[in-house]
């Protein structure tokens, strides 16, 4: 507790110094350089007054010692700046993008990755960050898709608060570890249409029961800090939603960290029309609880007047200002400012072969598999040929998937690459591209945001060459799927199938050879329902980072045993979405019974995969589901359990997943809801008895009374390794 180490800083402090606390300027000005314009001078001279708190976008010991320099050696009061950056999956090595992470299940996997990343952050000079992005998401269309744990609360809530403490540690002053953040809050997910930063129209009860749940698990997880989302909630933007901020964080919630506006955000309350202009922005952000304006340049211009004109209290500006210098003191900065600036761990602790280890490893678990007729996999070692085929096979950059950090252009290891170096030298691997999935319109190298994603539709040239490869060998690996750059931010697409040519491409091949394995790689659900339909082996195999081809590899030919499950659902078609198993029932669920009910004309309405999917190459079998007592009280406690066996061949995985549903209810509660999982081995013919406890936390929800209650009622309790699973018992709460 920081508490009068803080209070005494505070003492001292003018406004100005305050209010400087609460900027934060990204790094593409010449903050570390010669300024080279007006504006960038302007800046280092505010930062040599101590007039601002934190930097993102300073990466590398040699950068942020220089910032850190400026306020260290120039300022009055000398207080360490925060240096911040979107560590999102690896700073240099590289690890499957979150979505796909999620996909393993694997807790202590992810907790892992998230703290070699923090290690090579904080060797890198940071001390933030923006990480783990918790918004429930439920749009494949969303771009936005690929950072997060998927569709349902409870699998984000686990998995937030895993990388987290990854990131985290125990002690945020080690300087191995970094400060985390909570994002966006709150709503992002939600975004109509799927179409980024647009309108979040849910209720109140739907906010609390399925938006909210991972960031109170994170807030109580002792995450630093949280970001605000660029989304407004029922016409409040989030930057300015005094009840989301102020009201449920800080006071219901009691949470004690920093909040940072998401870049601009504050600006752009203008363009969503609810702030006349940037002042007006200010207090309006201020006053609902951001911390920190990340690029909106409205604290630094209008705090100081908002105060002098009482419309912003200096009571906001001190809480503010306090929440920034405990996490300072936290982190150990006002001990030593140059604490995460060690050249020795800069150069010894990045992108070292333990932890590509680990992004191997990580990789392998993070693929799940959807089909497999006639066990077409695993594939042989010593299979006589392969035809390795699309432009994603022999693709080094697309596995590094998008926000990759510091991930170097075209390092990753390519699926054509894993599987040279896995196959017998017997083994005749042929490679034929295709097609070109992309036309690159600017000179390769990494931009993110302005790599401009044009698709080929016309240049079909290189499909002979791949429909002669594909006859003259035993099996076909064909890699379909997206860029690296179809998700991330500011990326929805209206088209969740192939684009470009692959469609063509797939039929051609499929004319001429129909042992076809696809190695779908993406950064989002997709509509694969024509592939399912025709080819007998599928992996979705997501952009898993650096070491993605010796990952696909690994299972490819049986290394290792897929055990990954779906995080999200696959739809059948885009006209779906959004599309999330724990959906409503509505009043007409079913056909029969009525003429018209709630489905589609022309589609079956549930998932082609569901939520919670993903094969093996063994077979589980469940059975003895019992309960210690049918009926329980509120506060009661009991154990529900049931038998798993491996009735296959080989070492197997199983996520073993709990499913609740509460029949009725004084809110509509969703057709089922998952509530834990617990990921086993198993030797083939081994049993294991996996139980769950039931109580107050699987059972309550924020109900009608505004409260999270268990109420009286009838609840199913299904057990399986997927959404869709049947195996159920009863409970009644009296
Ligand atoms: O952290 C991100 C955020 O998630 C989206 N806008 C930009 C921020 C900083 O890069």
């Amino acid at each position: 507790n920081y508490k009068e180490k803080v209070d005494s800083v505070l003492s001292l402090m003018t406004l100005d110094e305050k209010i400087g606390q609460m900027v934060q300027y990204s790094a593409g000005w010449d903050l570390t350089g010669p300024a080279s314009s007006k504006s960038a001078q302007d800046k280092l001279e505010k930062m040599k007054k101590g007039l601002v708190g934190s930097v993102l976008n300073v990466v590398s010991v040699e950068e942020v010692r220089k910032v850190q320099e400026l306020v260290m050696e120039n300022s009055r009061l000398k207080i360490p700046m925060l240096f911040a950056y979107d560590v999102i999956h690896g700073l240099k090595t590289i690890f499957p993008i979150p979505l796909a992470e999620s996909a393993s299940w694997d807790l202590e996997l992810i907790e892992k990755s998230a703290s070699i990343a923090a290690k090579e952050a904080a060797a890198s000079g940071l001390n933030w960050t923006f990480a783990p992005m918790i918004d429930v998401s439920r749009d494949a269309r969303w771009g936005r898709i690929m950072e997060g744990g998927g569709e349902d609360p409870y699998l984000n809530s686990v998995i937030g608060v895993a990388r987290i403490k990854g990131f985290q540690g125990t002690d945020l002053s080690n300087p191995n570890t970094i400060a985390a953040c909570a994002k966006h809050f709150a709503g992002y997910g939600f975004a109509e249409s799927g179409r980024d930063y647009n309108t979040v129209t849910v209720g109140e009860f739907e906010l609390h029961n399925s938006i909210l749940p991972p960031f109170k698990a994170a807030a109580d997880a002792g995450v630093a800090t949280f970001m605000n989302s660029f989304n407004d909630v029922d016409g409040i933007p989030a930057t300015g939603h005094k009840i989301l901020q102020r009201k449920i964080l800080k006071d219901d919630w009691n949470w004690k960290g920093v909040v940072v506006s998401d870049w601009g955000s504050i600006g752009e309350m203008r363009a969503h029309g609810y702030a006349k202009d940037k002042k007006h922005a200010a207090e309006i952000a201020a006053n609902a609880g951001s911390d920190i304006d990340m690029e909106s340049y409205a604290y630094e211009a209008y705090l100081k007047k908002l105060v002098s004109e009482n419309s912003v209290a200096l009571e906001v500006i001190d809480d503010a200002v306090k929440r920034i210098l405990n996490l300072k003191f936290q982190l150990g900065l006002f001990d030593d400012p140059y604490r995460y600036c060690s050249e020795d761990r800069e150069k010894n602790n990045i992108y070292t072969k333990e932890h590509l280890k680990i992004a191997r490893e990580a990789a392998k678990k993070s693929i799940v598999l959807l089909k497999n007729e006639d066990n077409i996999l695993p594939v042989s070692k010593n299979i006589k040929s392969i035809a390795v085929i699309g432009s994603l096979a022999d693709d080094k950059n697309s596995p590094l998937g998008n926000w990759r950090g510091k991930g170097k252009y075209n390092s990753a290891v390519s699926l054509l690459e894993g599987i040279k170096e896995k196959v017998s030298v017997s083994t005749k691997v042929r490679y034929a591209k295709g097609i070109d999935l992309t036309i690159p319109t600017i000179k390769p190298g990494y931009n993110q945001f302005l790599y401009p994603l044009k698709f080929n539709t016309t240049d079909k040239s290189k499909i002979a060459e791949a429909v002669e490869v594909a006859k003259k060998s035993e099996l076909v690996i064909l890699a379909l799927g997206e860029d690296a750059y179809q998700t991330g931010e500011g990326r929805s697409q209206v088209n969740i199938g192939f684009a470009g040519l692959q469609n063509e491409l797939l039929e051609a091949v499929y004319e001429v050879n129909k042992n076809i394995v696809l190695v779908l790689m993406s950064g989002r659900p997709m509509d694969i329902s024509r592939a399912n339909e025709i080819l007998p082996g599928i992996l979705a195999t997501w952009h898993l980072g650096s070491q993605a081809g010796n990952g696909i590899a690994d299972v490819l030919f049986g290394d290792y045993n897929p055990s990954g499950k779906l995080p999200v659902s696959f739809p059948r078609n885009v006209g779906q979405e959004p599309l999330y198993y724990n959906q409503k029932n509505t009043g007409r669920p079913y056909s029969g019974k009525h003429v018209t009910f709630s489905g589609f004309r022309d589609s079956r309405k549930d998932a082609l995969f569901p939520f919670g999917f993903g094969l093996s190459y063994t077979d589980f079998s469940y059975t003895n589901l019992t309960l210690t007592k049918s009926t329980m009280s509120k506060e009661d406690e009991v154990i529900l359990s049931v038998d798993i066996q491996n009735t296959g061949k080989v070492d197997g995985e199983e996520v073993v997943q709990l499913y609740i549903r509460d029949f009725v209810a004084s809110i509509v509660r969703p057709v089922k809801e998952l509530k834990g999982f617990k990921k086993i081995f198993l030797k083939p013919g081994e049993t294991k008895k996996v139980s769950f406890a039931i109580n107050k936390e699987v059972l309550h929800f924020y109900t009608i009374n505004r409260k999270w209650e268990v109420e009286s009622g009838d609840f199913q309790l299904f057990v399986g390794g997927n959404s869709s699973t049947k195996l159920k018992t009863k409970i009644t709460v009296l």
